[in-house]
Order: structure tokens, then C-alpha cells, then sequence
């Protein structure tokens, strides 16, 4: 019989992981990339507006995948063991999920407070009247260090999901 609990678990579950992996591609692939060629005045307000916004919806996508995810294996493990992955792909999920979540803690230790301090810099420099041309025409030692701690958490997100889906898919269908 159709399991309809496991069905709309592993609805949430991939449906999170889709948009999760599908925004943190696009902001790391895109929206990075293109913020140099944006005017001073923009870059400040990717800064301000945009890049805080992006961290805590990525955060929220990623913390519902990943209690999604606990969940459905819960589910499949305690109550309707007839879902539960097979001995040999079962290791493979649980490593992906540990990598899945230690990722998940760093990620938000690092992006988390990098966005925030990013906000914090521009902000402080505007009320001191710098303008955004003198900004980001020669960023300041802090700015470019936080822009370099974003980039190079987000491309390291994208190597991590990429392996734990990856990972993941085969632990699901061995
Ligand atoms: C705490 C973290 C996570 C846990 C506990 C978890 C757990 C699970 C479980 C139990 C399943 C069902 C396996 C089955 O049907 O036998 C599953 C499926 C899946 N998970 Fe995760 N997951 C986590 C994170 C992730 C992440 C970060 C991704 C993607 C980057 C991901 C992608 C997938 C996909 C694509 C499937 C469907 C696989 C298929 O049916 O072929 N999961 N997950």
C-alpha cells in the first residue's frame, strides 16, 4: 500500500534540497560573479540588502532539507522500516547526512556572521559619509576579506552538496 507520510516527507525533504542547492548555485554562480560589474551604488546595496536577505533564506532552505531529511530517516527506520534504504546503502546515507549537517553548522558559523559584518561595514561607512564609489573602487581590507570569506564558503557549499547528493542518491537506490 502507498505510504502517504513517507511520500510527503520525501517530498519536503527533496523539494527543500532542490531549492537549497538551486539558490546557493545561483548566488555563487551568478550573483557573485556579476557583483563587479555592478555600479558602486549597486555592490553597496548587494551588500546591505541583498546578501543578508539570500544567507538567511539559504539558511532556512537548508535547515528545513536537513530536518526534512532527519525525519524521513527516522520514519524509514523506527515506523515503516518497508522504505528503509537497503544494509548497503543505509552507511552511505548516514555519512551524507553527517557531512550534510557539519557542513550545514560551519556554513552558518561562517556565512552567517561574514554577511552580517559585510552589512555591518557598509553601513558604518555610510553614515561616516565614504561614499560607495570610494567603497568598493579600492574595497578596504575588511570588505575584501569578508567578500573572499563569502566566496570561498559558498564554493566549498557547492563542492559539499554536490558530493552529499551524490552521495545520498546512490545511498537511496543501492
Ligand atoms: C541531515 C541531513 C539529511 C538526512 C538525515 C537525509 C536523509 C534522507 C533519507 C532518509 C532519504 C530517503 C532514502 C530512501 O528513500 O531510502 C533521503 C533521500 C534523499 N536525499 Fe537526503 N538527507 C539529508 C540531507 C540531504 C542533502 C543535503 C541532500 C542534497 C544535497 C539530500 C538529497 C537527497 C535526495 C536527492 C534524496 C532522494 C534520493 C532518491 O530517492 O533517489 N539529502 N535523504
Amino acid at each position: 500500500m502507498t505510504d502517504y507520510v513517507f511520500l510527503a516527507l520525501l517530498f519536503v525533504h527533496v523539494g527543500a534540497v532542490v531549492v537549497w542547492f538551486g539558490s546557493v548555485v545561483f548566488v555563487n554562480m551568478v550573483l557573485g560573479p556579476m557583483s563587479s560589474r555592478l555600479s558602486p551604488q549597486g555592490q553597496a546595496d548587494l551588500g546591505m540588502i541583498v546578501v543578508p536577505r539570500a544567507t538567511r533564506f539559504l539558511m532556512m532552505m537548508g535547515g528545513v532539507a536537513l530536518l526534512a531529511g532527519a525525519i524521513l530517516y527516522g520514519y524509514i527506520t523506527e515506523v515503516n522500516k518497508a522504505y528503509a534504504p537497503s544494509s548497503s546503502g543505509l552507511p552511505w546515507i548516514q555519512a551524507s547526512a553527517a557531512v550534510a549537517l557539519i557542513g550545514f553548522i560551519v556554513g552558518i558559523l561562517m556565512i552567517g556572521p561574514a554577511s552580517r559584518k559585510l552589512k555591518a561595514v557598509i553601513g558604518e561607512a555610510k553614515e561616516k559619509g565614504t561614499s560607495p564609489a570610494e567603497l568598493f573602487s579600492k574595497p578596504t581590507g575588511e570588505i575584501a576579506r569578508l567578500q573572499r570569506r563569502l566566496l570561498i564558503s559558498g564554493l566549498a557549499s557547492i563542492v559539499l552538496l554536490t558530493l552529499v547528493l551524490l552521495f545520498m542518491i546512490v545511498g537511496a537506490n543501492l
